[in-house]
């Protein structure tokens, strides 16, 4: 399974480089925001900045939604880099969009999916991956998690090479779970990744390993 860090926390997306584990980077226009990122000159130098700490895919969404719009500005996207790939909304012009790229060897990553039906058109349009959001799911009282194991049933059924990238991570449980279905990608902020790494046992353990060697001198 892949691991992508969602946030444009250029601070945290070092952090997690650092880990070795890091696979690639998703951010959108909430988390550009949150850092305060603001104007075209300065959204395109992030994503560049971000494109050199990390050697993968680094998922740029559009802001605009209508078909010649997100074209144009995917255009502009996928142009800064060779990995960015360009994030588009699942709306109907969105869906236009997906073939667009797809039919040009633009990598996409269809955004917003919070049903099966949404990520079975995405993956007919060729998106190379498909963003449910899990967590959001979950906030209003239906399992997130369910809707990875039918899109993962659905895209096994017809061999769709469209990878499911869960999104909307909240904590360690939703990674491990995703990977007992069998989600290719999870992107997740950095405090669930890290909070992987935690158990008390280890500690303990590495406590007395560590006051036993001093015994040994
Ligand atoms: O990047 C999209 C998604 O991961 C957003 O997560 O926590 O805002 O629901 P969240």
């Amino acid at each position: 399974m892949k691991f992508f860090i969602d946030t444009a926390n250029l601070e945290q997306i070092r952090e997690a480089q650092d880990l070795g584990i890091l696979d690639g980077v998703t951010t959108n226009p909430s988390l550009m925001a949150k850092e305060g990122v603001s104007g075209k000159q300065a959204i395109q130098q992030h994503y560049k900045t971000i494109c050199d700490i990390v050697d993968g895919d680094i998922s740029a969404e559009v802001l605009s939604t209508t078909y010649e719009e997100m074209i144009k500005e995917g255009e502009e996207l996928a142009a800064l880099h060779s990995n960015i790939v360009v994030k588009i909304p699942m709306i109907k012009d969105g869906v236009k969009a997906l073939k667009y790229f797809s039919d040009r060897g633009i990598k996409t990553n269809c955004t917003l999916i919070f049903s099966a039906g949404q990520a079975l058109l995405a993956a007919k349009a060729g998106a190379t991956y498909v963003s449910p959001f899990l967590g959001r799911l979950d906030d209003i009282s239906t399992d997130g998690l369910n809707l990875i194991d039918e899109i993962r049933s659905i895209y096994d059924n017809y061999l769709y090479e469209t990878e499911i990238l869960a999104a909307s991570i909240r904590n360690p449980m939703h990674i491990i779970n995703c990977a007992k279905i069998g989600a290719d990608v999870i992107t997740s902020p950095l405090s669930s990744i890290l909070s992987l790494l935690k158990h008390p046992l280890t500690d303990l353990g590495l406590a007395q390993f560590v006051a036993d060697a001093k015994k040994m001198g």
